[in-house]
């Protein structure tokens, strides 16, 4: 096959490809990662390259790719590799970097410096996130992992006792675990008679039993001492965060987390189902990128941890959305975008690793979270576990999810509604002007000086500044309104005395840091236009929450306690998060960060099979309101397109 040569620098990684190929894919193969939400639809502008030396051919003409021509950039995802090859460099702006991942021993992001630790932790009063590295994953629960070794010492065969093998251990298995419903596989079963001769009949048995049912999943001889781990994976549609556990102790031995692969596909769960129905191959390319991340995770955790072996892995849990949970198992995803939002499943089976390519255990079992519905999925489930919002003596309590969508329960014991509202990425920094992902060089914090309009801030790690993630783009909204920089509409008022007000390419913009100071030798600004679309993640949260009180009668004085979930929620400031209309205005002693509920549930149910069973459980009784259905929801979202609001009454505590 005739092929090209693409390089990309200043990783300096060339990579063989087929003319007609586009920079993005290109840059896929040679696992270099360029931002891309909106999935090569040519549509974001944040694929930008530097075509140093070669010619690409143009997919199509757009406004704004002659805009970025003129400035020597070229869109990945619309530059074709034709006739030559080609040498490509990637703009810090445009290179995928490192996620600030929220894993609880590193729950400020990879190579967060001391001060900056201290700084976030005095002014998030995030004290609590580091207490809970310290918790026990089990929550309570009993130490069940669902997966054991059982140790047997079978009767030994002889003229006088002549069952067969297979009865005579399906008999000492159902005495050890009380089991009834047993079920041993071919592979198994061929090589039972020898196995179980070895060290005359006594044998060490892998056992996974769930739910009155047990599956043998290996069987050796003697009783030596088994090593047994497990891993727990979050898939969220961002990042992926996986967890080892030592089934046998109870205990998280480590955990790593990266982003997920499939980022390059888009940013949103909508742009991935749509690559994967509409490209060639594009299911299996989606489904393997997730495979590749997940075994990534765990090559990273044993490179680390080198007394384990993939072998030793001998079950996995995870916990994804809807979407992600299809794409893991390579389900179809396409009815999940489409009227009436059905997915294929809500409840997934159990498959062996080796059906999938994950790196353990070849006959490792894998569980998957159940769903609720298309926009509910087993993260969700996952996390109201980990709450306990489901056990009889529960108060009444409000879960929220802030990621590429919001998703919220709402309940007590028996009763749970949620719901997910569309907030859409602004909050991860997609369709903002300069918004990105919480990674070195984010804008996250902020202060504006009400006299002089002067700006100060803190990035990650104090790196100089890229633009501006979730995190900060809330505390600048409610720092642009305080100093009365935008007024209740986010109108910006553009007569204020300072240059920083000024009339860009799209309208009003305020500039946060001039070029000379960022990394990208461009002055980083937050348009009007920024602000309206924030206005309406915002509103869609809150209208959110407000149907689901709505929909159970209930007042937001009811509720006891808000969790807030998520590696977004965890860099969150709840003052200024009421203070826009995000969140209700509640006592900010109500509010608990909980972290990365979603992996911390699916550590609880692969350690515990009670926990697993309360999962199910939770699952079966969520009931899913359709926010699409009917005009409350409308109504709500467009009152809550003001900040904070426009019935004030609601936020009682906002100035
Ligand atoms: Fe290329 Fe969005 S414009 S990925």
């Amino acid at each position: 096959m005739d092929t090209r040569s693409v390089t990309f620098l200043p990783a300096g990684v060339k990579v063989a490809v087929e003319p007609g190929i586009d920079l993005l894919t290109a840059a896929g193969k040679a696992n270099i990662e360029i931002k891309a939400p909106c999935g090569g639809d040519g549509t974001c502008g944040k694929c930008a390259v530097i075509i140093k030396s070669g010619k690409a051919k143009a997919r199509r003409e757009s406004y704004l790719a002659t805009r970025l021509a003129e400035k020597g950039l070229n869109l990945a995802c619309q530059s074709l590799v034709e006739d030559e090859d080609l040498v490509v460099e990637i703009p810090k702006i445009s290179a995928m970097g490192k996620h600030q991942v929220l894993v609880e021993n590193v729950a400020l992001g990879e190579g967060v410096s001391d001060a900056l630790r201290e700084y976030l932790l005095n002014v998030w009063q995030l004290k609590d996130l580091f207490k809970q590295k310290h918790e026990d994953p089990l929550h309570g629960y009993p130490l069940n992992p669902l997966c054991r070794w059982v140790q047997l010492t079978m009767p030994a065969a002889s003229l006088q006792d002549n069952r067969d093998d297979l009865s005579r251990l399906v008999l000492s298995l159902r005495k050890e675990t009380k089991c009834t419903d047993i079920n041993i596989p071919l592979s198994l079963l061929r090589k039972l008679g020898d196995t179980i001769r070895v060290e005359n009949f006594k044998i060490s048995i892998l056992l996974s039993e769930v739910g009155g049912k047990a599956e043998v999943i290996a069987i050796e001889p003697g009783h030596r001492h088994q090593p047994l781990y497990g891993i727990a994976v979050d898939i969220g549609t961002t990042t992926v965060v996986a967890y080892l556990l030592d089934l046998r102790k109870g205990t998280i031995v480590d955990t790593a987390g990266t982003h997920n692969r499939q980022a390059r596909f888009g940013d949103d769960v909508i742009s991935r189902i749509v690559y994967a129905v509409d490209e060639p191959d594009g299911m299996k390319d989606v489904h393997q990128s997730i495979i590749d991340t997940i075994n990534t995770l765990i090559q990273d955790l044993l490179v680390k941890q080198r007394k384990i072996n993939e072998a030793d892995i001998r079950v996995m849990m995870t916990a994804g959305n809807t979407t992600m949970a299809h794409l893991f198992l390579g389900i179809n995803p396409q009815y999940i975008r489409l009227e009436p939002y059905i997915p294929t499943a809500n409840f997934f089976p159990v498959v062996k690793a080796q059906e999938l390519g994950i790196r353990v255990h070849p006959d490792a079992p894998v569980f998957c979270f159940p769903a609720v519905a298309s926009y509910v999925g087993g993260d969700i489930v996952s996390g109201t576990l980990f709450t306990a919002m489901g056990k009889a003596d529960a108060q009444v309590s409000l879960l929220i999810d802030i990621g590429t969508n919001g998703e919220m329960v709402l309940g007590a014991g028996d009763w749970l509604v949620t719901c997910s509202c569309s907030a859409g990425p602004a909050f991860e920094g997609s369709g903002i002007t300069f918004g990105m992902r919480a990674m070195h060089g984010a804008i996250e914090h902020m202060q504006i000086n009400p006299e002089t309009y002067e700006v100060s801030y803190a990035t990650i790690n104090n790196g100089r500044p890229l633009g501006i993630c979730g995190t900060g783009l809330i505390d600048g909204l409610a720092k642009l309104r305080r100093t009365g920089i935008i007024d209740r509409a986010g109108k910006f008022q553009t007569h204020l005395p300072t240059p920083r007000m000024r009339i860009g390419e799209v309208g009003p913009e305020f500039v946060l840091v001039w070029a000379a100071d960022t990394e990208i030798d461009r002055d980083i600004v937050i348009s009007e236009a920024d602000v309206k679309n924030l206005l309406r993640a915002k509103g869609a949260v809150f209208a959110g929450i407000r149907t689901l009180l709505n929909v159970v009668g209930f007042e937001f004085g009811s509720i006891e306690t808000v969790y807030v979930a998520g590696g977004f929620g965890n860099y969150l400031n709840i003052p200024d998060a009421i203070a826009i209309g995000l969140l209700p205005d509640l006592p900010v002693e109500k509010y608990k960060f909980i972290g990365n509920s979603s992996a911390k549930g699916a550590c609880m149910a692969l350690l515990s099979a009670e926990a697993w069973a309360e999962a199910q459980d939770v699952a079966g009784k969520m009931t899913y309101i359709e926010l699409s259905v009917g005009n409350m929801f409308m109504d709500e979202f467009i009152s809550s397109l003001f900040i904070p609001h426009t019935d004030l009454t609601l936020f009682p505590n906002v100035d």
